[in-house]
């Protein structure tokens, strides 16, 4: 990414890594991650106006302790080290690291003892704990997470803050730019962390706030035309946000060039095919190829109640159909693909690829056959951070703030054998979930909300006659990133509304439960 105005974050492996890069950005000013061991060159080259040093869980005694190229230190650049990295800074520049008698953990109360440059315009409050003089009483509360702390700064360095546990709990050398805070500025409970990060940023880098999703617009559409020429590029749509944001993209920087392949597996939401088909093809005027498919899908289904089965067959379909499609495709030299920054981190920092990739990427093992190259354009973004540009790019909010839904679709909702009148069953209870999670103003506060068929038959009554039908689960849950969820509260009246509903228009239905199991141990989907 072509920008001037750039923050270098290293990565030690903090679980807060992503969070330095996000909080930077919120400045309006680009940040990337690398991996700690990332090449002097490649340093220079990315020309960063200032480097972060994250936190990690390492202590600088272990053998295996990741340090930085020491070069960096002889850049002439701006760091900031944050809780491991500023002990590294230490440990490397000829100061002393000892591991605390106390490991500190979470709130701390931050005496600062200068506050001209990094630590400028704090607000202060009154200390709980008791301190002599007035000026002692006064502190900001931090965020900690360590077991080393520094007894002795290296040379050049002063001390700038100290709390009970550690008496150097900041350090400045402002004649190299040098700064290192032993507690977390990037965490919400650190009160004054942005205002800390700000100071870094722009008092101390001079960084100028230049990032914004206009700017990312302008500089990739350019850097999408220069990379595909006259090429063409196809893009596989899901009907998720991701993708459809990815077209919208690639579709402003080469117009017609661009093919976006639509498949209807039979599993999809109600009106799904239609909604993103009426969105790309009408409003932006794209080239798109739309495959019915379902029958396709669902010949292959039939029988299967495993629910790894039907994500394999679902995703080995896709493949083929999708290949089939894009090799008619005349000239098609590149791949479009939504892939978001936090899957190029996992998959790049010296953590190594993390448990919490999913497996289950729509498009991958495409490439081998069909030799093609891949166009990412959101692979610098977080998924806010889509949304925002989504709605930058003129895209109806409808499609941008949906919420996520699974590429195997309602097939791993049909508890056992996937039919095309069970799809048809559960499609209609779904949309009526949705249409009165919606009415209700809820959809938004809600991570994911659905309709689930289970296999099982109980007995009703409607009119005067005995019934013996299948059940809908409700399944409503809050979350952050899908990896843990809550049941989410519905209102009874809400609930009461939907199962109306959905007993007295979904033929085939006769009893609705509500799901109230959390994640863990339970999972979202229900297979
Ligand atoms: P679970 O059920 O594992 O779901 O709690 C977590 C999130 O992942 C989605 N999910 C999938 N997405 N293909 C996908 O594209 C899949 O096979 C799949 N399985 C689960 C789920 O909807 C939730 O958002």
């Amino acid at each position: 990414m072509n920008f001037t105005e750039k923050i270098l974050v290293l990565d030690f492996g903090s679980q807060y890594t992503q969070l330095i890069a996000r909080r930077v950005r919120e400045q309006k000013v680009y940040s990337e991650i690398l991996p700690y061991n990332v090449s002097i060159d490649r340093i220079k080259e990315f020309a960063p106006k200032g480097i972060i040093l994250s936190g990690g869980p390492s202590s600088v005694y272990d053998k295996s302790a990741p340090l930085p190229d020491k070069e960096i230190f002889n850049l002439g650049i701006p760091i900031l080290g944050i809780c491991y990295g500023m002990q590294l800074m230490s440990h490397m520049l000829g100061g002393k690291v000892a591991k605390s008698a106390k490991r500190e953990y979470g709130r701390a109360e931050l005496r600062i003892d200068d506050d001209s440059d990094i630590l400028k315009g704090i607000k202060k409050r009154s200390a709980v704990s008791g301190q002599r003089s007035e000026e002692e009483k006064l502190v900001t509360v931090v965020w900690m997470s360590h077991g080393d702390k520094i007894v002795k700064q290296p040379k050049g360095f002063t001390p700038i803050a100290h709390t009970n546990n550690s008496p150097v709990a900041a350090m400045a050398d402002k004649s190299r730019k040098f700064y290192a805070l032993q507690f977390h500025p990037e965490v919400a409970h650190t009160e004054n962390g942005t205002k800390i990060l700000r100071n870094f940023v722009f008092n101390v880098c001079k960084c100028k706030p230049k990032w914004t999703m206009q700017s990312f617009i302008e500089t990739t559409t350019k850097d999408i035309k220069e990379k595909v020429g006259k090429y063409r590029v196809v893009c596989a749509i899901s009907g998720g946000v991701d993708s459809a944001v990815t077209a919208v993209l690639i579709n402003r920087a080469i117009g017609k060039q661009l093919t976006c392949i639509f498949v209807d597996n039979g599993v999809l939401r109600e009106g799904e095919a239609l909604k993103v088909e009426n969105m790309l093809k009408k409003h932006f005027r794209m080239n798109m190829i739309c495959v019915d498919a379902s029958k396709r899908f669902l010949k292959k289904l039939k029988g299967v109640t495993d629910p790894e089965k039907k994500r394999k067959i679902i995703g080995n379909e896709f493949i083929h159909i999708f290949q089939e499609e894009a090799k008619k495709i005349k000239g098609a030299e590149y791949l479009a693909q939504g892939t978001l920054y936090p899957d190029v981190i996992e998959s790049t920092s010296f953590k190594g690829p993390s448990a919490i990739i999913k497996s289950h990427h729509n498009v991958g093992g495409l490439l081998k056959d069909m030799k093609l190259k891949l166009v990412e354009p959101l692979r610098e973004l977080f998924k806010d951070e889509v949304r925002v540009l989504g709605r930058e790019l003129g895209m109806p909010d409808e499609i941008i703030s949906r919420h996520p839904f699974p590429g195997p679709g309602l097939a791993i909702r049909i508890i056992d054998e996937v039919t095309q009148q069970r799809a048809d069953i559960l499609r209609k209870a779904d949309a009526i979930v949705l249409e009165e999670i919606k009415n209700a103003g809820l959809y938004n506060e809600i991570w994911q909300a659905f309709a689930v068929l289970l296999p099982i038959k109980t007995v009703g009554v409607m009119g005067d006659e005995r019934t013996y039908e299948n059940v809908i689960a409700v399944r409503a849950v809050k979350s952050v990133d899908g990896m843990t969820a809550d049941w989410a509260r519905l209102p009874y009246d809400v609930l009461g509304i939907i199962s109306n509903r959905i007993i007295n228009e979904v033929k085939g239905i006769n009893r609705v439960v509500f799901d109230i199991s959390s994640k863990p141990p339970s999972t979202i989907e229900w297979e």
